[in-house]
């Protein structure tokens, strides 16, 4: 197991309005407790967030297929075209880790949505094939466990214990690879959402964002020779030069599959639905402001989209919102 690979992983009035699911209340210590072990990982860093501290924000198009509104009444389905605001990052809060950094990966690519006279509806993916762990408890726990396991530590460290413990976590990172461009890079959400269509049936799926130019990957060791902002400074490059293009996928779930676990994929065999395509033009004119102010959720989403019974984006969205309030003020 590559334990290097692991991610060691004004606005304030935006915050009132935040979704939150009431029956989470109970555990709202949850999103400080998660910031603040992420703090302690990589540093506080003024300004930036918890995790995925270094990215680019990029400005687009998203043109729905007819498929998609047979699956989602949701507007951004609907027909014509949506302007979307991309974020592509590096994990880790690390703002100067360098992109071909293994614990750079999973590089994450999220989204806002912002249809013509309907709310804005966010994504937010990441290169990982599937959660290392089911919750976000797990997940604070891993944290932990890196932090308890840095030079010195007896062996085996309490990362190795956790591994051991959660097969899936080595499996998932070992997945990872750096890519040649964020532009060539597969991203997937991860957890389940569901559809509702017009006629109010249901359909669980995951969302999955595939490069037109197809991926493409540097060995570990080209990708340790790259400069150390290859990535950030590739995108606004070939913009410059043409337009970048993902497919919008959702891979569905077969009636009875499992949609609260985000560390157990789906079989491979299951249907993937194209849902459109995004077509990304150009870099945000003032950067690190576009950053700054961009408050991506996994849970803001719109008729037509819900959040499925994972308890992991619930999770997510406490520590996003705790992350967001501090690097605002
Ligand atoms: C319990 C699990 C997780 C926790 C606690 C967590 C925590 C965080 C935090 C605190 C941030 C900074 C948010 C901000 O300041 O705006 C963040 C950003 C991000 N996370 Fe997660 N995360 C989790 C799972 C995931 C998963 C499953 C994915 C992808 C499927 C993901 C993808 C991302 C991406 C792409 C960003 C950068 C968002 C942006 O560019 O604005 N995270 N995460």
């Amino acid at each position: 197991m590559r334990l290097s690979a692991l991610p060691t992983a004004a606005l304030a009035l935006t915050l009132a309005a935040i979704p939150f699911a009431a029956s989470h209340a109970q555990n709202a210590g949850y999103g400080t407790q998660t910031v603040d072990e992420m703090n302690k990982l990589w540093g506080r860093h003024p300004g930036l967030r918890a995790n995925h501290a270094k990215g680019v924000v990029v400005e687009g198009t998203f043109v729905p297929t007819p498929e998609a509104a047979k699956l989602s009444k949701a507007r951004i389905f609907a027909g014509g075209s949506v302007p979307v605001t991309v974020r592509f990052s590096d994990s880790t809060g690390l703002p100067t880790i360098p992109d071909g950094a293994p614990s750079a990966n999973p590089h994450g690519m999220a989204m806002e949505f912002k249809p013509p006279g309907g709310d804005p509806v966010d994504v937010v993916t990441n290169s990982l094939p599937f959660f290392p762990v089911a919750t976000g408890e797990e997940f604070l726990a891993l944290l932990q466990a890196v932090e308890a396991s840095g030079p010195g530590a007896p062996k085996p460290t309490q990362a190795d214990q956790f591994a051991a413990a959660h097969p899936q976590m080595p499996k998932a990172f070992s997945a990872l690879k750096t890519p040649s461009s964020f532009a060539r890079e597969t991203y997937n959400g991860v957890d389940a959402f569901i559809f509702v269509n017009a006629k109010g049936e249901r359909q669980p799926f995951r969302f999955r964002f595939v490069p037109e130019a197809g991926n493409d990957y540097l060995s570990t060791g080209d990708a340790a020779k790259q400069p150390p902002d290859f990535l950030i400074d590739e995108l606004p490059r070939r913009l410059s030069q043409g337009a970048v293009k993902f497919r919008m996928m959702a891979q569905l779930a077969n009636p009875g599959d499992q949609t609260r676990d985000p560390s157990q994929p789906w079989p491979a065999d299951r249907r993937l639905v194209d849902l459109g395509e995004i077509t990304l033009t150009k870099a945000a004119a003032d950067n690190a402001k576009a950053q700054q102010v961009l408050r991506l959720l996994p849970n803001r989403l719109e008729p037509g989209i819900e959040v499925s019974d994972d308890p992991l984006i619930t999770s997510r969205v406490q520590a996003y919102v705790i992350s967001f309030g501090r690097r605002v003020q």
